[in-house]
């Protein structure tokens, strides 16, 4: 939560070169082709993964993250084709069956406590 800001930021600013240069292309390439998608973003941040989801054709991108500032600073930029929630994505239990084409988890299964809770509630989304 205190982290909250200096990430927001460094993400608005496009400075984590690890995510431009190293981490998006294998991610965007595991994502294919989204045209036309629904998709969930498990632990979306402020938003930037989701944001380029939607730039990229995706029809739909509902972000979750647990934290307040984060879920606040997606929606400052959200689109029309994105939204954000304040959710834990160990418990999705109020997303509906097969309410998504494509669920993304990027760095974020790493902070679970139970990551493979995250894994059954998307198998069962
Ligand atoms: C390393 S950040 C990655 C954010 C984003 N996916 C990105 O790549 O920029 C991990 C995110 O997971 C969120 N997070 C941690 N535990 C969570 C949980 N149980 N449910 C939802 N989000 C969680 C954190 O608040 C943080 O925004």
């Amino acid at each position: 939560m205190e982290l909250a800001p200096l990430w927001v930021k460094e993400a608005r600013e496009g400075r984590n070169s690890t995510r431009n240069g190293l981490l998006d292309p294998p991610i965007l390439e595991a994502c294919g082709d989204v045209e036309g998608l629904s998709v969930l973003d498990c632990g979306c941040g402020e938003g930037r993964f989701c944001r380029i989801l939607v730039e990229r054709g995706a029809r739909y991108v509902l972000g979750l993250d647990s934290c307040e500032l984060m879920i606040e600073a997606a929606q400052e930029l959200q689109s029309g084709r994105d939204e954000y929630r304040l959710a834990d994505v160990q418990d999705l239990s109020f997303i509906d069956d097969e309410a998504f084409d494509l669920a993304v988890s990027y760095l974020n299964q790493c902070d679970l406590p139970d990551f493979e809770a995250n894994t059954r509630e998307v198998d069962s989304s």
